[in-house]
């Protein structure tokens, strides 16, 4: 008999439910996006995310069953991200769903938000199975992740500083462009030289798998700053080129190395970053010459939503990994943590 899984997303700002057919297959995904009301502010507002969520929440839930053609009476558990993200925005979900389990008696997953963006990578290839090494690149994090087993995941190296996704924000925003900056400077950088500007390279040293990207991003505000007061003019598009280069030469150079020292011969990528054309580009044609089988999720499950969320559930699920309702919103938790049976403390 087939297992249906529910699950809520609202780590950030994006309000999503999805129903998932055995963990792989995706019945619905429904995602509502806050970026346009965020876009004003030039960032995500914490409150303002919250209060959209608990408008969003309920209709998207609605909107999700509709769409897989189940009622809840068809659902087996309901996954919900319950950390990282911003509290007020997790509590949400996690609200929601605790709500939800108590009035049908549906088991509770807790799903760790970072995990879920791995678990995209099921859903866009079906053939994939662990052991794997997955480049995590989000808004808020950036690091490596030897997957061994559906339950089992050592970070080999994490950033010390921004998340690669904030990097790319920040040099973003200071060339004038709107929330999130990602995708803007995904696009102008194609336009432009790579090899323009020498934008530095932090923690390139083998078998370190650690990033830093705040020099990176301090010398490209240098270099924009240097340039407007001597009055010069900026080629735009080989600075994003450039800089985009930086960040993704760092990401590729070691996961190669993380992928050569631990004898893994298969790649994926993870997290909002992963949409990015370049980073793309540069780690298929990494896998290509050494000899690994690549693996990306598509745009849609690179970013934030719910469909990631249930296929770690139901993972989880088959593991007999379910929560209490003392679940609760845990706005820093490291990939890996134990959150089932969570007593809230
Ligand atoms: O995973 P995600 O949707 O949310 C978090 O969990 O943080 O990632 C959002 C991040 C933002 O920083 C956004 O600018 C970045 O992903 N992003 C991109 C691209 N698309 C999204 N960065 C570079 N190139 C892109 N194409
Ligand atoms: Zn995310």
């Amino acid at each position: 008999m087939s297992v249906y899984t529910l699950a809520l997303e609202s780590s950030c700002d994006e309000t999503s439910a999805a129903v998932l057919k055995d963990g792989r297959t995706v019945l619905s995904n429904v995602i509502s996006s806050q970026v346009p009301i965020h876009r004003k502010f030039g960032g995500v507002v914490p409150e303002i995310a919250s209060r959209h969520h608990i408008e969003q929440v309920i209709p998207v839930i609605d909107q999700a069953l509709s769409d897989a053609g189940v009622t809840l009476q068809d659902i087996d558990h309901i996954g919900v991200t319950y950390g990282p993200g911003l509290v007020g925005a997790l509590l949400v979900g996690v609200a929601a769903a605790k709500g939800l389990s108590f009035a049908t008696g549906i088991p509770l997953v807790p799903v760790h938000h970072m995990e879920g963006h791995i678990f995209a990578n099921f859903l866009a290839n079906p053939e994939l199975e662990p052991p794997f090494l997955s480049l995590v690149v989000s808004g808020g994090h950036t690091m490596i992740v030897h997957v061994k087993d559906y339950e089992e995941f050592e970070i080999l190296g994490q950033t010390r500083d921004d998340a690669a996704g904030e990097a790319f924000d920040k040099i973003a925003r200071v060339m004038g462009f709107p929330y999130p900056g990602g995708p803007h400077i995904d696009k102008l950088a194609a336009m432009g030289n790579p090899e323009a500007i020498d934008f530095p390279r932090a923690l390139n040293e083998e078998g370190n798998y650690e990033f830093s990207f705040s020099g990176l991003k301090s010398a490209v505000l240098n270099y924009l700053n240097s340039k407007s007061q001597k009055g010069e003019i900026i080629n735009e598009a080989d600075v994003a080129a450039s800089f985009q280069k930086a960040i993704v030469d760092v990401l590729v150079e070691k996961t190669r190395n993380a992928a050569r020292a631990l004898g893994e011969t298969k790649i994926t990528i993870a997290g909002g970053v992963s949409a990015n054309k370049g980073l793309q580009q540069a780690l298929q044609h990494m896998c290509e010459i050494e000899g690994f089988t690549y693996y990306q999720p598509s745009s849609i499950l690179s970013t934030d939503n719910a469909a990631m969320i249930g296929c770690r559930a139901y993972y989880m699920a088959q593991a007999g990994k379910f929560s209490d309702l003392h679940l609760n919103a845990k706005p820093s938790v490291p990939i890996g943590a134990v959150a089932w049976g969570d007593t809230s403390k």
